[in-house]
């Protein structure tokens, strides 16, 4: 939770300071100087959670500061252009690089550094951040990858920044840390999701705008991996397939073990929550949605700990769109 006086003093830049995506490096450099200003407890706690394999996998910051006039909620889930100060974003992406570097990927939102993340009336029962009228199943954010592997080029991070809470604060987000979903998983089911017999769906969004409609699926990979201590877990929202009957009944308790052992909250505007996405899974609860500029607003991020990895994706004309 920041001081009230570290986030006016945030807030004050940010509001006078141009949309940081325009000249990106530049901004997150600035950035970074205008976040020094936080708490050294705050800032390392941030840190620890990016660098660390033994730290939580959510983490909330709280009374961070916000647009002093925040336009209606874009009903397309593309930015909104009546947006005229840019501190969410600023707040976003000052966060955001705590974490990791952020990344833009062309079938996810256009390549954009910041997604906004708003209730989209085709997508209301889709499993897709596009919904509001169905439980997002515990999911970690893949992408489709030309190799065959949608759990490697995919965030190390993402953070959401609320912008508007949901008219009947009705949306829950959950967190289910992979550590505890092991805990509560019998040992057999836990086995059979460390063995490579699941293929993960591309996700929504690639496989309505690129493949029309049809399931995109990766080669087959495990679902748990790495020691107990710090087991990896990686599951599609848009659903895996499992090459066997045991692989689906695994699939199903899984999703009931994330139920059980979640940690949930309900973000509210000024509240930030990290996510890292490999040591466990997210969801959402249903929302009402009237797709009328007061719905559900978030901005989000996707970040990676470096670009090496992912820079045969690299589009030709950004160092920061894979
Ligand atoms: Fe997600």
């Amino acid at each position: 939770m920041l001081p009230d006086s570290v986030r006016d003093a945030i807030g004050e830049l940010l509001e006078s300071s141009p949309d940081p995506v325009e000249d990106i490096d530049r901004s997150l450099t600035w950035l970074r100087v205008v976040f020094s200003a936080l708490p050294i407890d705050l800032l390392q706690g941030i840190l620890d959670f990016g660098r660390h394999a033994d730290t939580a996998g959510v983490a909330l910051v709280r009374n961070l500061p916000v647009d002093p006039e925040l336009p209606m909620t874009p009903v397309n889930g593309e930015p909104s252009p009546l947006k005229r100060t840019f501190v969410a974003e600023g707040v976003l992406l000052g966060l955001s690089q705590l974490l990791g570097e952020p990344v833009g990927i062309t079938t996810e939102k256009a390549g954009r550094l910041v997604h906004d993340v708003v209730p989209v009336s085709t997508g209301a029962t889709s499993q897709t951040n596009q919904s509001s009228a169905a439980f997002l199943n515990f999911h970690s954010d893949i992408v489709f990858d030309e190799f065959g592997r949608f759990d490697l080029p995919n965030p190390d991070f993402l953070v959401l920044n609320c912008l508007r809470q949901d008219r009947n604060r009705e949306a829950v987000t959950y967190y289910a840390d992979a550590r505890d979903v092991v805990g509560d998983l019998p040992a057999d089911v836990e086995q059979t999701l460390r063995t490579p017999q699941f293929r993960l769906n591309a996700p929504g969004s690639y496989v309505r705008d690129h493949a029309g409609g049809a399931a995109v699926l990766s080669d087959p990979i495990a679902i748990i991996s790495g020691p107990p201590s710090a087991p990896g877990i990686v599951v599609s929202a848009n659903g895996v397939v499992g090459l066997t009957v045991e692989a689906d009944t695994a699939l199903a308790q899984l999703q009931r073990s994330c139920r059980a052992v979640a940690h949930e909250v309900r973000l509210e505007r000024g509240t930030a929550l990290l996510i890292n996405n490999r040591k466990g899974l997210h969801a959402r609860s249903q929302f009402l949605a009237q797709h009328d500029g007061h719905d559900r607003w978030l901005q989000r991020t996707y970040l990676r700990r470096s670009l090496w990895d992912i820079r045969y994706r690299s589009a030709a004309d950004s160092r920061r769109v894979h």
